[in-house]
């Protein structure tokens, strides 16, 4: 993994403790915030991303720690290397248990999430006449009902002006669909985005915004349990997280409900 340093705001010469200030600068020097802790913490936006472990979901908590946000990355296992960072870590977090999901959201009760990203995925390769009903389930449980799971689970931590994001796939596009297979993931991923159009239509009305997002093609642990014809020029994590986040930062309630590529083109549904 790219490690970024990030720079945590450093007290501003030798004030005393009560009136203390503090500065924060971004990864190139520039000065982000400067203010007491208290005021430097009211500007930092508060993200979660779900499924962080590595690939996609650990670049982007990389991104934006990098950025001077106030990150938790959610792991199903953990992440050492995001702990090292500076970056909440927090454990355990299968987007398949009710368990795991309830612990994550009483461990957050009170906290505002700005943002809350959903990365967590699987993909099992599925021939007609070789399907295992078992992994396309999976599929299903992670993909599509996981961000379900998790949002109406974190509603008391959303408000208005919090932004969703869900990070599904073009293959789960059915006007692009020009060459089969890939059955479970690209029907979970179909599910998975008429939710993200459901969660937008019901959460408008409490001023947060909801979107889809295809990643591009990736080099991560993904890409690479699948044949080349199903994945085609790779590019970076770090790259891909940086486009993300771009059309995160977009995003408003004028677009809620859209389909995006991490490259900023509209995809068909
Ligand atoms: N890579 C691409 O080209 C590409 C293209 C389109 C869409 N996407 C989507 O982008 C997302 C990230 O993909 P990636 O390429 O970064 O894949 P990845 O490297 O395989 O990472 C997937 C992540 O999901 C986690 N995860 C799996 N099952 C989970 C569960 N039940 N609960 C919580 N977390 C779980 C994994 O945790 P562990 O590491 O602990 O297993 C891992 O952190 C996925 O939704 C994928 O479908 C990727």
């Amino acid at each position: 993994m790219a490690m970024l340093c990030m720079d945590f705001p450093r007290e501003l010469g030798l004030t005393g403790r009560l009136n203390a200030r503090y500065e924060q600068r971004t990864p190139l020097g520039e000065p982000r915030y400067t203010g007491s802790k208290p005021e430097i913490k009211k500007f930092m936006r508060t993200i979660l991303v779900i499924g962080a472990d590595r690939g996609i979901g650990e670049a982007l908590c990389v991104e934006l720690q990098a950025r001077g946000d106030a990150v938790v990355a959610a792991c199903l296992k953990d992440s050492p290397a995001l702990r090292a960072l500076g970056v909440e870590v927090v454990s355990g977090v299968d987007v398949t248990s009710a368990s795991a999901i309830a612990a994550l959201a009483s461990r957050l009760a009170g906290r505002r999430l700005d943002v809350l990203i959903h990365v967590a995925g699987v993909v099992f390769e599925a021939k007609l006449g070789h399907f295992d009903y078992d992994a396309i389930t999976t599929e299903y449980a992670v993909n599509a009902l996981g961000p379900l799971r998790v949002t109406e689970a974190l509603l008391g931590s959303l408000g208005e002006g919090s932004k969703i994001a869900i990070i599904t796939s073009r293959v789960g596009s059915l006007g692009e669909n020009m060459s089969g297979g890939l059955y479970g993931y690209r029907m979970s991923k179909a599910a998975a985005n008429m939710g993200a159009i459901c969660l937008a239509h019901d959460l408008k009305p409490r001023g947060i915004a909801v979107m889809a997002l295809h990643p591009g093609s990736v080099r991560t642990e993904m890409t690479r349990g699948l044949t080349n014809a199903a994945v085609g020029p790779l590019i970076e994590p770090i790259d891909a997280a940086r486009g993300l986040l771009a059309r995160i930062d977009e995003l408003n309630l004028d677009a809620t409900g859209s389909f995006r590529h991490a490259n900023g083109a509209v995809l068909p549904w």
